[in-house]
Order: C-alpha cells, then sequence, then structure tokens
C-alpha cells in the first residue's frame, strides 16, 4: 500500500473552520489552520486518488492537483459537500465546523450598546450526521477534537453519526491539534477496533489515515 494505491477513487476532504456571520464586519470562528485536511488531500492526490477539497476560509494554498471549492459558513459547506458527494468513494471530514451560528445575521453594522449584549446562536447542521444517514454512504471518516475522556466521545460519534473510522485528537496537548505542525491521534473503527498513533508530522498522519482507509476499500471501485 501507498503510492498509487487510490487510483480511481475519489475522494472528498473538508478542511478548516468555518466562519459564521454576525453583521458585515464580524464572524464566529475557531482556531483551526486547514493544516491536517490539506495534508490529507495532498497524501490522497499523490497516491493517485481524485480528490476534491472543500475549504474553509485558510491561508493555506491548494495542493497541486487538487480541486478545491472554497467556501465561508457550514451551511456553505453543506451544499458543497453534498452537491459533490455523489461519485465519491471516501469522505475525510477534517473541517472544524462552526456548532452554531448566529439566529439572525444584521444588514447593518451592529452599533456599540450597554454594557452586556446577548447575541442569540441557532445551531448549524451537522454535516457529516447528514453524510452518515445517506442510503448510498461514502466512506465516512470523522475527526473528534477533544479536550477530556477522548476515547469515550469519539466512540460515541462514530456510533452516532454512523462513520467507519473516527480520528481523535486532544486538543488539551500542546504539541497535537489546531494551529501546529504535529498530531498524535487514535483511531476508532466501526469494527471496533482500535489503533494508536504517536507524535508525528501531519503529512505522516495523513499517510497513516490514508493507509486504514486503503486497506478498507474494495479495490478500484466506489462504493
Ligand atoms: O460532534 P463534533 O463536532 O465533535 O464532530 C466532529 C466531526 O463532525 C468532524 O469530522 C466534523 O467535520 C464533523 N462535523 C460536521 N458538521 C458539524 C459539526 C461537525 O460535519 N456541524
Amino acid at each position: 500500500l501507498r503510492p498509487g494505491d487510490l487510483e480511481g477513487q475519489t475522494v472528498m476532504v473538508t478542511a478548516g473552520p468555518t466562519r459564521e456571520e454576525i453583521d458585515p464586519v464580524r464572524f464566529i470562528s475557531n482556531h483551526s489552520s486547514g493544516r491536517m485536511g490539506y495534508a490529507v488531500a495532498r497524501a490522497a492526490r499523490q497516491r493517485g486518488a481524485r480528490v476534491i477539497l472543500v475549504s474553509g476560509p485558510t491561508g493555506l494554498a491548494a495542493p497541486a492537483g487538487v480541486e478545491r471549492i472554497c467556501v465561508e459558513s457550514a451551511r456553505d459547506m453543506q451544499a458543497a459537500v453534498m452537491e459533490h458527494v455523489a461519485g465519491c468513494a471516501v469522505v475525510v471530514k477534517t473541517a472544524a465546523v462552526a456548532d452554531y451560528r448566529p439566529a439572525e445575521r444584521q444588514g447593518g453594522k451592529i452599533k456599540k450598546q450597554a454594557a452586556e449584549m446577548t447575541l442569540a446562536l441557532v445551531k448549524n447542521p451537522d454535516i457529516l450526521a447528514e453524510l452518515g444517514r445517506l442510503k448510498k454512504r461514502p466512506f465516512l471518516v470523522g475527526f473528534a477534537a477533544e479536550t477530556s475522556r477522548l476515547e469515550e466521545y469519539a466512540a460515541r460519534k462514530l456510533a452516532e453519526k454512523n462513520l467507519d473510522m473516527i480520528v481523535a485528537n486532544d486538543v488539551s496537548l500542546g504539541d497535537a491539534g489546531f494551529n501546529v505542525d504535529t498530531n498524535r491521534a487514535l483511531f476508532l473503527f466501526r469494527d471496533g477496533s482500535r489503533q494508536e498513533c504517536p507524535l508525528m508530522s501531519k503529512d505522516e498522519l495523513a499517510n497513516r489515515i490514508l493507509d486504514q482507509i486503503a486497506a478498507r476499500l474494495p479495490a478500484q471501485r466506489p462504493r
């Protein structure tokens, strides 16, 4: 496995944060840099896959040969993912999708008011859970960034979102997760198996993730 082992497969990767606009000058977002997802997209392309990268706002250049679709909000990401998922053998959902968005986007800049103000938020669609409910489900890989009870929460997400694999990161560690070039992870699988990945570069971790996917895909045939 590795050189060319994803030839003939289409892999969708989502990456980066989403931005949820409050008014024309403000938004809610998070610390995701997009580096892990871009590493997965680059590695999948190097291994021969056709790669569709649905990316939230990042400062990163699109990896060579990757088809990038740039989006802003969770709902933009949902639309792009659902439009392109047919024909994908694999979806790797690295993106740190904002869980909530402002209930209303104000058309004009909100003016300073009293000492306290309240912003009403509503829940965003869970794109990965929606993919998990598809009749023709691609091989689905989710990410779980946690600061406690890593394995328990990740196992619950794997089951609840109907995933094939989940990559769990402890983001309370300084050398893993957001905005660094290294990561350590725990892989959990639908069949109950698990694998620990020690600290390594995000490029190498991307290849370890793809090793697991490639080994579990029916050869050359989209599911
Ligand atoms: O539930 P939680 O947000 O921790 O799950 C993380 C996983 O779910 C990631 O793979 C992320 O891309 C995906 N997700 C999503 N849509 C959301 C929230 C999370 O696709 N609204």
